[in-house]
C-alpha cells in the first residue's frame, strides 16, 4: 500500500503527546541528548518504559552504547529546551544538570526517570529502546508541555462546563467580545473587513435557506471573525475556551430549543451594524451595538437553566 506521506505525518500529529528531552553520556562522557516525543509507559511491575529513535540519527550509536537514559517531560514553558535538543548539530548544554559520572538531566522539568536499557529492537527506520526506571523524580506543580498537529500547546484549566449558567457565560462572551471589537475597530485591516462582511452575509443566506442549524453556528463564527480582527494572540488563545464553551451551549440549546427559535429577528441588523462601526473605526459605537447584540441574545432564553453538557 502507498501512503500520502504527508497526510499520513499530520494524521499521526493528531495524537497529542507530551514532550521529552532523553538524555544521556556518550562514550566519551559527554552529555547529550535528544527531544523524543514517543516515550510511553509499556509496564507498571516491572517498571518498563520505551521511546523509539531513528535509524539515521547521530546519537543512535550513543543510546546502543550507553546501556542507560533519562527522560525527561518537559514543563509547559520549556519549548525552547524541546527546540534547542531537537537541533542535529552539537547543542548547548546549559539546561542539563550535569555531575561526572551520573545521567545528565534538564532541570526543573516535570518528571524524570532514570533508566537502565533492558532491550532494543530494530523495526522499520527506528529503534525501539525499553529501558527499566531505576529512579524518578516529580514536581506536580507543573504543566507538562504537549505537542499537536506540529506544535506545542499547553494544557489549559481544565473546565468543568456544568457549574456555568448560560447567563454566566454570556457575561464573559459579552465583556470579552466587545474588548475584541473596540480593538478590532482600531486594527482590522482590509481582509478582516471583507470576512466579516463575507460573515454576517453567510448568516443571512443560511437563514433564507432554512438551514438553521448551520446558521446558528455561523452566527458564532461571526464572533471569531472580530477575535482575528482584533490582532490579539494572547486575547485570540484566551477567547478560544469561550469559543469551545459557545459551540457546546449551542449544541446543548438544541435539545431544549428548537433551532429556529436560537435566533431574535434584531440581530442580523445589530451584526451589519458592528461590521460598520468597526469600519468607520467608531469605538463608542462598537461597544453600544455589542451591548445591543448582548441584551437580546438567544442564550438568555434559557438564562436559568444549568449547562448539563458533559
Ligand atoms: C516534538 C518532537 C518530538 C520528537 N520525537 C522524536 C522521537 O520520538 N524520535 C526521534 O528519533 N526523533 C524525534 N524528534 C526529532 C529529534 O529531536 C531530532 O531529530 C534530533 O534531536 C536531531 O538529532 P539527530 O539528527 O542526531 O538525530 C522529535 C522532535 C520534536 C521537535
Amino acid at each position: 500500500m502507498s501512503l500520502d506521506l504527508a497526510r499520513y505525518r499530520k494524521a499521526l500529529g493528531a495524537f497529542p503527546t507530551g514532550v521529552a528531552v532523553i538524555t544521556t553520556n556518550d562514550p566519551s562522557g559527554q552529555p547529550t541528548g535528544l527531544t523524543c516525543n514517543s516515550f510511553s509507559s509499556v509496564s507498571l511491575e516491572p517498571p518498563l518504559v520505551l521511546w523509539s529513535l531513528r535509524t539515521q540519527s547521530r546519537l543512535l550509536p550513543t543510546f546502543r552504547a550507553a546501556k542507560q537514559f533519562a527522560i525527561n517531560v518537559l514543563r509547559h514553558d520549556q519549548h525552547d529546551i524541546s527546540a534547542n535538543f531537537a537541533r542535529s548539530d552539537d547543542k548547548p548544554l546549559g539546561d542539563l544538570d550535569i555531575v561526572t559520572g551520573e545521567l545528565p538531566t534538564v532541570r526543573d522539568c516535570v518528571a524524570r526517570f532514570k533508566c537502565r536499557t533492558v532491550s532494543e529492537y530494530l523495526e522499520g527506520d527506528h529503534v525501539i529502546f525499553i529501558g527499566q526506571v531505576v529512579e524518578f523524580d516529580y514536581l506536580d506543580e507543573f504543566e507538562a508541555l504537549v505537542f499537536y498537529r506540529g506544535t506545542y500547546k499547553a494544557i489549559a484549566e481544565s473546565i468543568d462546563r456544568r457549574a456555568f449558567s448560560a447567563k454566566d457565560i454570556d457575561e464573559a462572551r459579552r465583556h470579552i467580545y466587545t474588548l475584541l471589537a473596540e480593538l478590532a475597530s482600531e486594527r482590522a485591516g482590509e481582509a478582516d473587513l471583507q470576512a466579516l462582511e463575507r460573515g454576517v452575509d453567510e448568516i443571512a443566506g443560511l437563514e433564507r435557506e432554512g438551514k438553521m442549524k448551520e446558521r446558528a453556528y455561523q452566527a458564532l463564527e461571526f464572533f471569531h471573525l472580530i477575535a482575528q480582527a482584533a490582532h490579539s494572540p494572547v486575547l485570540s488563545t484566551m477567547v478560544k475556551t469561550i469559543e469551545d464553551i459557545s459551540k457546546d451551549v449551542v449544541t446543548e440549546g438544541a435539545r431544549h430549543m428548537k433551532w429556529e427559535e436560537m435566533r431574535h429577528p434584531v440581530l442580523q441588523k445589530v451584526r451589519a451594524d458592528i461590521v460598520h462601526a468597526i469600519k468607520a473605526a467608531d469605538k463608542p459605537r462598537v461597544s453600544q451595538k455589542m451591548h445591543e447584540y448582548f441584551r437580546h441574545s438567544p442564550m438568555l432564553l434559557w438564562q436559568d437553566r444549568k449547562f448539563t453538557a458533559p
